[in-house]
């Protein structure tokens, strides 16, 4: 399912945004400078540029989704993009219309782009190979698989805050065999030069193949956090979960759940992450999700401009292209 054949266009720009997993380094670190050109865009009193004028962007949620969903829309706006908004439960899908034939009728509306969340990994991958070729398709995430645009609004909000990637430690923590953005992450900060990643989780957590993607591997979490710059928590994803993994949510938040006790562990001017929704109580107290080291929310605002940059990019657009605003 990785490949860049398909991600990039023949000159190496990005045609599709569907996995991190194999982009250059080059290619990542311009994303987040483009990010950063428009990170300015919502604090403006007018919060728009022109650039996507003309453009129409479809969001396709075959699942549930807050944060994305959201900014991918609020994104697409501020670039003065036309955004369409599919409601599954109420379209033709659910009246037994194959995907293919929904998206030829998207088709047919002249859309440029799909936004797409799919239970199934691989599912934007193969929307990529079946829709026209005018169309770009960005991965808002697919089954475990992969999450590129939470990825990269996580390093943008560890660049904010630790200013490269070369000299740190990072550890994610918790459901990482569900987890579609700790593989995205893993991938990111693999090719942006991080001196460790670490993952934490309970044995049944962890994927078979953690071994192979570069990782430290940790079952216990003071020793997982011992000197680490940047904490990112995980929910436990139920949906993806085929049978009981943990003994109870109980147990697992006295083996695994963040608690300021424990964030001592970690460097004192470590963040905390979290890509949301957060589950209070399970895998992180509520004193750390609302204590001064969580850059929880930041995280969300950074969603806007990394997905503006990501449109905007796709799309053959500058930042330095701007113009007035409107
Ligand atoms: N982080 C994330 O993907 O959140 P949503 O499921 O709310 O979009």
């Amino acid at each position: 399912m990785t490949g860049n054949t398909i991600q990039l266009d023949k000159n190496g720009n990005l045609k599709h945004f569907l996995t991190t997993e194999g982009l250059s380094q080059s290619l990542l670190l311009s994303i987040l400078d483009h990010a950063e050109s428009f990170a300015g865009v919502g604090e403006r009193a007018v919060k728009k540029v022109p650039l996507l004028r003309g453009k129409t962007i479809a969001n396709l949620f075959f699942e549930a989704s807050t944060r994305t969903r959201t900014t991918f829309e609020l994104a697409a706006k501020r670039l003065s993009a036309d955004i369409l908004n599919l409601n599954i439960a109420t379209s033709a899908t659910s009246k037994g219309e194959t995907l293919s034939d929904t998206l030829h009728t998207l088709e047919a509306m002249h859309c440029d782009m799909f936004v797409v969340r799919h239970a199934n990994s691989g599912a934007a991958h193969y929307i990529a190979t079946q829709v026209a070729p005018h169309i770009s398709v960005i991965n808002a995430g697919d089954g475990r698989h992969a999450h590129p645009t939470q990825a990269m609004l996580d390093m943008f909000t560890i660049r904010r805050h630790k200013k490269s990637f070369e000299n740190l430690r990072v550890a994610i923590v918790g459901d990482i065999l569900h987890s579609r953005v700790a593989r995205s992450e893993i991938h990111a900060l693999s090719t942006l030069g991080v001196l460790e990643t670490r993952i934490i989780a309970p044995q049944t957590l962890i994927p078979k193949d953690a071994e192979n993607l570069g990782v430290q591997i940790y079952h216990d979490m003071d020793e997982g956090l011992d000197g680490v710059d940047v904490v990112m928590m995980l929910r436990l994803q139920k949906e993806r979960m085929s049978g009981a993994l943990l003994p109870s949510e109980y147990e697992y938040f006295q083996r695994y759940g963040l608690t300021n006790k424990r964030l001592e562990k970690a460097k004192p001017d470590a963040i905390v992450m979290h890509p949301g929704p957060i589950n209070r109580g399970v895998e992180i107290d509520s004193d750390v999700a609302d204590g001064e080291r969580s850059v929880i929310l930041q995280q969300v605002s950074h969603g806007i401009a990394v997905r503006m940059a990501v449109m905007a990019m796709i799309m053959g657009r500058q930042p330095d292209n701007m113009g007035d605003t409107e």
